[in-house]
């Protein structure tokens, strides 16, 4: 298996991928496939943070890091969202979701990113070493209950002292 960049020519197929895998995702909205889409068309699009698995020349998985700022009165903080990640449900349970999360924070590091937000299920995300936002002393729109939104230090220490409202927008 590989991972490597999304190209533009994928596009049809990554939204398929992305549809399907949700499916049978724990929590969907059924959209998913679409956001995707919308995040490329906004300028928060990172070519380099959306990865592609491929195995044998078919893609079996895909991530999406993209821009996403955390605010604090009149500053706003950089920081990366993930969303959407797909795996097709024949390939899961054999690390590629790891390998799409841990070579996407490696290309983040680079590129000089300290913070990642998701929001998304604990009991998968805690092993990369994400943990409730609010633990960070950061806020995020109150419908979505406090445990699934979380962020993860690329950079240790990255969140100390920190404070500030998710613009999922
Ligand atoms: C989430 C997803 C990307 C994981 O991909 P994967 O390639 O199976 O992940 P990995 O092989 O790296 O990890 C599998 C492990 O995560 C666990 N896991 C996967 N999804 C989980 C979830 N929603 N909640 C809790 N644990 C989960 C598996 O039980 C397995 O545990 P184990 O290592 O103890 O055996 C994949 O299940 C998927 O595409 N799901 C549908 C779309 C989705 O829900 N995306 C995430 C939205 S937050």
């Amino acid at each position: 298996m590989i991972i490597r960049k999304e190209t533009e020519k994928e596009f049809n197929q990554i939204y398929d991928l992305v549809k399907v895998a949700f499916q049978t995702a724990k929590v969907s909205n059924g959209k998913e496939q679409d956001f995707a889409t919308e995040l490329r068309d906004s300028g928060n699009y990172i070519p380099e943070l959306a990865l592609v698995a491929e195995e044998d020349g078919k893609l079996i998985g895909h991530i999406m890091l993209t821009k996403t700022y955390i605010t604090t009165g009149d500053s706003k903080f950089e920081a990366l969202l993930i969303a959407p990640i797909s795996v097709l449900l024949e390939y899961r349970n054999k690390g590629v979701g790891s390998e799409l999360i841990n070579e996407s924070f490696r290309l983040a590091r680079k590129m000089g990113y300290t913070v990642v937000v998701l929001v998304g299920d604990p009991a998968y995300y805690h092993r990369f070493g994400f943990r409730p936002a609010v633990n960070f002393g950061i806020k995020h729109i109150p419908e979505i209950p406090d445990e699934y939104v979380m962020t993860c230090e690329l950079v240790p220490d990255a969140l100390n002292g920190f404070s500030g409202i998710i613009d999922f927008s």
